[in-house]
């Protein structure tokens, strides 16, 4: 293992009913609050009025930022860095799924710096205070709700970049899955791909002796391909949607990912297809993923054979590792072909044409990926595996 430094401070509060634990968390950090949410799925899911209610029943000031855009833009986050700082915001509130919590640590760090947010963004400047935030998650996908991660967008340069401070960690998270109810399948199997891809980026790494995290990864994985396809066939399962929940939150919060660098790649070159195209995340690793995985498998084909054997069930009798991995890969495909994730670029009418932009973007800040360092030509010869 690589030496390492644990230390997640959100406190998760999950379960049925854990919205009221607002009533005592957000009077640690004050009664003005700006409350962040999207395009309007609490409204008719009746989220929204709960929290109102709370909110008023605890004497809270609340100020809105409605309408963060899935691929949150880095112009809602200065509208609500615009809010704090005119209304003097003391707590920032997120309701909603992983662009509405990013959004809101954009503007938790943005709201204590004085220039453009963006900088921060870009790693221009290193927050040196945020708002303190909290959320009430609505979308098992990202984990943005227990780590210090946030990806914003820049419509106008068609960048897309992830950025993290431990300064915008939530104060406290709250998962009811009777929230994730209302998510619409393709929504699920994005967020489905998401939290196993956010795995994949763990598994494949060059630290050695990680038997216990090598596990971790790999029950996780089996959990989610257990409960996946029950799932999207009964949306309003609490004891399925209880545990994709679960799982997507492990999948990011550090619990999984000690004593080793992840990859990376992959979240890399999707991030620059969805800052040119706006595409959901998932969907674009669903297509990603498998290729990046061809791509690299030589690097450490024993790591692949590992993974098709104790996730995918591929028997390695008279097969070489290379074949074995290539097996896991391919059972991986099918896995979400079966649950009806995209698996082309041109199902989003992405086509040859758009590759040498898409490799531009991706290819802004130099060679990437931990597992295996990604050229330009490399992450070409992907995109165009993926047409
Ligand atoms: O905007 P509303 O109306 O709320 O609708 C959203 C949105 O259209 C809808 N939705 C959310 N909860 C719902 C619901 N619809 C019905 N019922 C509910 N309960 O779902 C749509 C997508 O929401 P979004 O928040 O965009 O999805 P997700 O949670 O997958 O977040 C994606 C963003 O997170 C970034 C991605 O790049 C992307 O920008 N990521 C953030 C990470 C992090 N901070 O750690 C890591 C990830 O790898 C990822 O890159
Ligand atoms: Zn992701």
């Amino acid at each position: 293992m690589d030496s390492f430094v644990f230390q997640n401070p959100t406190k998760l509060i999950f379960g049925r009913g854990q919205i009221q634990a607002l009533r005592d968390e957000i009077p640690k950090y004050g009664k003005k609050l700006l409350l962040v949410y999207g395009g309007g799925s609490i409204k008719r899911n009746g989220l929204y009025d709960e929290v109102m209610q709370i909110l008023k029943e605890i004497g809270a000031e609340v100020f809105e930022l409605p309408g963060v855009e899935p691929n949150p833009r880095i112009t809602t986050v200065r509208k609500g860095v615009d809010i704090c700082k005119k209304e003097k915001i003391e707590f920032l509130l997120a309701v909603g799924g992983g662009s509405v919590i990013d959004c809101t640590k954009a503007i938790a760090a943005g709201a204590m710096y004085e220039g453009d947010p963006w900088d921060i963004v870009i790693k221009k400047a290193k927050p040196e205070a945020a708002l303190p935030l909290g959320t009430v998650l609505t979308l098992a996908a990202t984990g943005s709700e227990m780590n210090s991660g946030s990806v914003i967008t820049n419509w106008e340069t068609k960048e897309k970049y992830g950025w993290g401070s431990p300064l915008v960690y939530p104060k406290f998270s709250i998962l009811d899955p009777v929230y994730t109810f209302t998510v619409p399948r393709d929504q699920t199997v994005y967020g489905i791909v998401d939290m196993m891809s956010h795995v994949f980026e763990h598994y494949f790494h060059h630290a050695a002796n990680t038997p216990l995290q090598d596990r971790f990864c790999e029950s996780l994985l089996t959990t989610i391909m257990e409960t996946a396809p029950k799932l999207v066939d009964n949306l309003e399962n609490y004891e399925y949607r209880e545990t994709i929940l679960y799982c997507g939150t492990m999948a990011l919060n550090g619990m999984v990912q000690m004593g080793f660098r992840g990859d990376w790649a992959t979240h890399n070159i999707e991030h620059a297809v969805s800052a040119a195209f706006d595409i959901p995340h998932g969907g674009g690793l669903a297509i990603l993923f498998p290729n990046w995985m061809k791509h690299v498998l030589p690097v450490n084909p024993q790591r692949f054979k590992q993974l098709a054997v104790r996730v995918f069930g591929v028997d390695p009798a008279n097969k070489t590792d290379e074949e074995a991995g290539l097996e896991g890969i391919e059972r991986l495909r099918e896995f979400w072909n079966s649950l009806g994730a995209p698996s082309r670029l041109r199902d989003y009418g992405i086509g040859e044409k758009d590759l040498p932009l898409l490799a531009d973007i991706a290819m802004k800040r130099g060679e990437f990926g931990n597992f295996k360092k990604l050229t330009r030509d490399d992450v070409l010869a992907i995109y165009r595996a993926s047409l």
